[in-house]
């Protein structure tokens, strides 16, 4: 059994994308595995939400988390400034991160480029919180898309460097955790990249969206004139469309309006509400339960509690260890 951990930042409703790039995996990675899945809620102050904002967040997370079936008596669900531990030892982590490899982070230059007034410390040091997070409870598989590898290879450095610093062979090297075939990514509404809301509302359908809104979203999806040749290769946005039919409409609407397309009979129009509608069934049970939650403190608040308790134990731990390993000694 392995320690698997899995860390997002809070940053509003859950969509499709997270849904199926993720948490259906989670589902099942849950019993098969010792699993920590927290809310990064310190990550997220680099942006510097208002706390009504980032409450809200935090709550929309583990809500939606909830509701998608992650079991709070199976697995450890916590937030993570209920995790004091975890600040410790990034205090004691960036001892030994240098000025040079935290600033030739790729995620690090982005942000540079792409918000120079906001270049906080927070950001620079982004890869030694996320590492924190991960060897607090000595985690040995962080399931992480592409553009967290680079994270997962600091942390692997810093856990070598305090090993090999203090002779020890204490922190595991957390590898990343490979969903496989069942990684399935969900492309936005847009007709180019990936599900996500950082290219505006519209392009995402979020799990809590309204049968209304679900219609309109997908009715105004982004396609094409139609096809003019029997059999021609789909374009991007297209091509996107059937990847979310793939998701969740049943095999056989999926080849029925493949069949369409390849004989240039379809009619978006057609495809869209079909869509539409099966995107509606799927996500209705999940929107019902989120509703119902969100409802019910009493229970959040334990949910919370139990998973504070659970991640605490862990936490301190190792930072009991770690702390005798640096040398700080009780007299
Ligand atoms: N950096 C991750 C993201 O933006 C979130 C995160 C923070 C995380 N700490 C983590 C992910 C630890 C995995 C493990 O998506």
């Amino acid at each position: 059994m392995e320690i698997v951990l899995s860390g997002i930042r809070p940053t509003g409703n859950l969509h499709l994308g997270n849904y199926f790039g993720a948490i259906q995996n989670f589902n099942k990675m849950q019993y098969e595995n010792k699993c920590f899945f927290f809310i990064a809620d310190y990550h997220s102050l680099t942006t510097h939400p208002t706390p009504d904002d980032l409450h809200k967040n935090v709550k929309h997370v583990l809500v939606e988390y909830l509701a998608s079936g992650l079991d709070p008596e199976i697995a450890t669900i916590y937030i993570q400034s209920d995790l004091p531990e975890t600040a410790e030892l990034y205090l004691l982590l960036n001892m030994n991160a240098y000025l040079g490899e935290l600033e030739r982070v790729t995620s690090f230059k982005e942000k540079i480029r792409k918000q120079p007034d906001n270049i906080n410390a927070g950001l620079l040091t982004y890869p030694t919180l996320m590492a924190a997070d991960i060897i607090i409870h000595k985690a040995s598989k962080v399931p992480v898309g592409k553009d967290q590898e680079q994270h997962l290879e600091m942390t692997r450095t810093f856990a070598k460097r305090f090993n090999r610093l203090y002779k020890v062979d204490y922190f595991p090297e957390p590898e990343a955790y490979n969903f496989g075939e069942n990684l399935i990514k969900i492309p936005g509404l847009d007709g180019s990249g990936k599900m996500g809301k950082s290219e505006g509302e519209a392009n995402a359908i979020f799990l809590v969206d309204e049968p209304a809104i679900i219609r309109k979203k997908i009715m105004r999806a982004v396609t094409d004139s139609g096809p003019t040749e029997m059999n021609q290769q789909k374009p991007v946005a297209i091509e996107n469309l059937f990847t979310i039919m793939k998701a969740v409409s049943s095999p056989d609407t999926v080849s029925y309006f493949n069949e369409l397309y390849n004989t240039c009979n379809i009619r978006y129009g057609d495809m869209k509400k079909q869509l539409a509608e099966d995107i509606i069934t799927f996500t209705s049970p999940l929107r019902e339960k989120i509703l119902e939650l969100s409802a019910d403190n009493d229970y959040l608040k334990k949910v919370v509690k139990l998973g504070k308790e659970k991640a605490h134990e862990s936490a301190s731990k190792t930072i009991k260890e770690v702390r005798e390993i640096i040398g700080f000694r009780p007299f």
